[in-house]
C-alpha cells in the first residue's frame, strides 16, 4: 500500500471522498490543512490574514517534506494549492478529483454550511478570481495526476469506490 495523494480544486469534495475511502478500506486519512491548523493552532483563514499567503505556502512545503520522509500507507487529502510543493510525486500516487468550476460552486452552495465553507477559504471570496485560478490550475492538476476521477454527478461513495479500483490497477 503506497500513499494516495488527493488533489483538486477547493470544494471539489476531497474531504468527503477521503472519509468514504477510509470507511471502505484499510487506509487512514490525514489532511494537510488540518495538520497546518493544528501546528499553528489557528485557522487557515487567520494564517492567510495574519501572515499572508507565502507564509502558508511555506508551511505546505514543510508538511510535504515530512510526508515524503515519514508517512506511508496513508490517504493524504490536500489543500487546493498543495500540488505546487515540488515533491508531490515522491510522496505517492497522485489522484485528481476533477470537476467543472460551476459544478464545484453548485456543490458548495447546496451544502447546509455553505456560507461557512465559503468563508473559511480566502481564495474563494471573489468568485471571478476563483474561476481564473481554477482555469490556470486545471491543466496543471491534469498534468500532475497519475489517476483522474471525474466527480461530477457522482456521490462521494461512488468516487471512493472508483478511486480504490483505479489505485489497485495502478500499482
Ligand atoms: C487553497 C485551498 C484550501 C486551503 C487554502 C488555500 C488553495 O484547501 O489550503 O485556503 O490554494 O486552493 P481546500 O482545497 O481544502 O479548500
Amino acid at each position: 500500500m503506497e500513499n494516495i495523494i488527493l488533489i483538486g480544486f477547493m470544494g471539489v469534495g476531497k474531504g468527503s471522498v477521503a472519509r468514504e475511502v477510509v470507511n471502505n478500506s484499510e487506509y487512514i486519512a490525514i489532511d494537510t490543512d488540518d495538520l497546518i491548523e493544528s501546528m499553528q493552532n489557528r485557522k487557515i483563514k487567520n494564517i492567510f490574514h495574519d501572515e499572508g499567503e507565502p507564509y502558508f505556502r511555506n508551511l505546505e512545503k514543510k508538511v510535504a517534506l515530512w510526508l515524503e520522509n515519514s508517512v506511508k500507507n496513508t490517504l493524504i487529502s490536500t489543500g487546493g494549492g498543495f500540488y505546487k510543493v515540488g515533491n508531490l510525486n515522491k510522496i505517492g500516487t497522485i489522484v485528481l478529483l476533477d470537476s467543472s468550476f460551476d459544478a464545484i460552486i453548485k456543490r458548495i452552495k447546496k451544502h447546509p454550511n455553505a456560507s461557512q465553507k465559503l468563508k473559511k477559504r480566502p481564495l474563494l471570496k471573489d468568485l471571478k478570481k476563483a474561476k481564473a485560478l481554477y482555469e490556470m490550475r486545471r491543466p496543471e492538476y491534469l498534468a500532475m495526476a497519475d489517476i483522474v476521477i471525474d466527480v461530477e454527478n457522482k456521490s462521494a461513495s461512488e468516487c471512493a469506490k472508483e478511486l480504490l479500483k483505479k489505485v489497485k490497477k495502478d500499482v
